[in-house]
């Protein structure tokens, strides 16, 4: 029994420890574990979840109208190194904070958020690991 309790306890904490930043960069994964570049690939093209598109364009040839207020995600992965990208979908108020890129997974701070996402994160854990995962593949 004392050994399940120290288990959540340690499980709770994972995620606050994991999102360590390091200079400009969140090193270490959030779930411990590696995204997966195809679920990853599925968020950023879709208009309800990622909604990246609204403002990015990228090499994702089937969807139109994508954005152009922001830099192209195409060569994102050789810009940026894992950690440097994944702090940029975290929270990217924390290396600009006039950025109107929205924090992905940030969870204190939140001004005017959707009742749905009250108390919650946009993009779950493993959803932004599976985004990085995309990401970094993108070498140009
Ligand atoms: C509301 C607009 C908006 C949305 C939605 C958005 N971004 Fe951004 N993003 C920006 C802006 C603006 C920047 C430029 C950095 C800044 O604001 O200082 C940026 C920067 C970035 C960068 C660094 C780009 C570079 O090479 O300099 C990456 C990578 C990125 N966004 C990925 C994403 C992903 C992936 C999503 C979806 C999960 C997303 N963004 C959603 C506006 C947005």
């Amino acid at each position: 029994m004392r050994g399940v309790v120290a288990l959540l306890l340690a499980l709770c904490a994972m995620p606050a420890s994991a999102q360590e930043i390091v200079g400009d960069a969140i090193p270490k994964s959030l779930t411990g574990q590696p995204g997966d570049p195809a679920r990853g690939r599925a968020i950023v093209a879709n208009r309800s979840v990622g909604l990246c598109l609204l403002c990015h364009s990228g090499p994702i040839a089937e969807e139109r109208f994508q954005g152009d207020l922001s830099p192209t995600l195409a060569g994102a992965g050789s810009r940026w190194s894992e950690g440097q990208l994944r702090l940029r979908i975290v929270d990217g108020s924390r290396l600009n904070p006039d950025t109107i890129m929205p924090p992905y997974f940030r969870t204190t701070g939140l001004q005017r958020v959707a009742r749905n996402f009250d108390g919650k994160t946009i993009l779950t854990a493993a959803q932004v690991e599976d985004v990085v995962a995309y990401l970094v593949t993108l070498k140009d």
